[in-house]
């Protein structure tokens, strides 16, 4: 342990906060540390230059937020190869970025989900579509904001969305991760999730079948029920838990279904919405991960598993 890293006991605690440009979510963040005294790090990922073969920031944990995935995963790598806690570990983020592994994990934990078929040519897509029967809908494995998704009513409009995501694809595209269609009442729910605390949640309400807060939805405060707090508890234990949001689909036989944990959320609509301090929650967490990141670094200790 070198001489920097021994601090006065009673220090405050030390945060820093990877992040591109910066949306609300970020500025909240920052407004809730900087409320309780705590001047928190800022590393802007688009000018960052880190030095892998040296401790690159002296914190107690490092929060990811940039709005690149892969940004975020890999300073959150960075951080956790020196021992310093991170919000979301770079293992929960890696899952959680990519819903083909978001899928395995949470049938590895028995959780209910839409059916869900992968394959790796348009053939055997193509197939995969017939056997879900339609409609049924395609989706980049790594994504958000709704982007790239289809709905696909036909086998000739099945046949044609694979020929042009093979043509003009990334090699992302040619894993095709096929979902039945889940008839929704008219909204999905987001559920935000603390430790083991589902800490509140929204319904999200479209006329269009994708009802992302980014490309429309309206927001409204959804209840917190002892069975939506058991199965949101469980889905982020699937992924390995931390800060996360959970989209849930109302299924009218099936009930609840998880569609997808997020890692890096976005809460700006659901402060108001549903009463709760959301950036507040998350504070406290990060300064839970950053004092027990001191201890045990003070004690000559790795940081804790989670
Ligand atoms: N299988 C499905 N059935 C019905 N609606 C879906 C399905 N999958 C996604 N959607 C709608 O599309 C939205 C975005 O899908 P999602 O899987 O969460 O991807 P993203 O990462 O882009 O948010 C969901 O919130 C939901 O409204
Ligand atoms: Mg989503």
């Amino acid at each position: 342990m070198s001489l920097t890293h021994i601090r006065p006991a009673g220090s405050p605690p030390r945060v820093a906060v990877v992040h591109g440009p910066l949306r609300a979510e970020e500025r909240l963040l920052f407004a809730e540390f900087a409320r309780r005294g705590i001047d928190c790090t800022r590393i802007d990922d688009r000018s960052a230059v880190v030095d892998l073969t040296g401790r690159p920031w002296d914190v107690d944990v490092v929060i990811g937020r940039s709005v690149s995935q892969q940004r975020t995963l890999h300073t959150l790598a960075i951080a956790e190869g020196w021992g310093i806690p991170t919000l979301n570990r770079s293992a929960v983020v890696a899952l959680c970025n990519d819903k083909l592994r978001t899928s395995a994990a949470l049938a590895r934990a028995g959780l209910p989900q839409p059916r869900t078929l992968v394959a790796y040519t348009p053939a055997a897509a193509l197939e995969a579509c017939e056997t879900l029967g339609y409609p049924v809908i395609l989706k980049p494995t790594i994504g958000s904001w709704g982007r790239l998704l289809a709905r696909v009513n036909s086998r000739a409009a099945a046949a044609t969305l694979l020929e042009h995501k093979q043509a003009l694809g990334s090699f992302h595209h040619g894993t095709v991760y096929i979902q039945e269609y889940v008839r929704k009442p008219g909204r999905d729910i987001r559920a935000f999730v603390v430790g083991d605390e589902t800490i509140c949640a929204i319904y999200r309400t479209a006329e269009h079948w994708i009802t992302n807060t980014a490309r429309g939805g309206q927001a409204t405060n959804c209840p917190v029920t002892p069975e939506l707090a058991a199965l949101c508890a469980r889905a982020a234990r699937a992924v390995g838990g931390g800060v996360l949001a959970i989209d849930l689909f109302e299924h009218p036989d099936r009930g609840l279904l998880i569609n997808e944990v997020n890692a890096t959320m976005e809460f700006r609509n659901s402060i108001h919405t549903t009463g709760v301090n959301i950036p507040g929650r998350i504070v406290d967490y990060a300064l839970a991960l950053a004092a027990e990141g001191a201890a045990r670094r003070e004690a000559g200790l790795a940081a804790a598993p989670r």
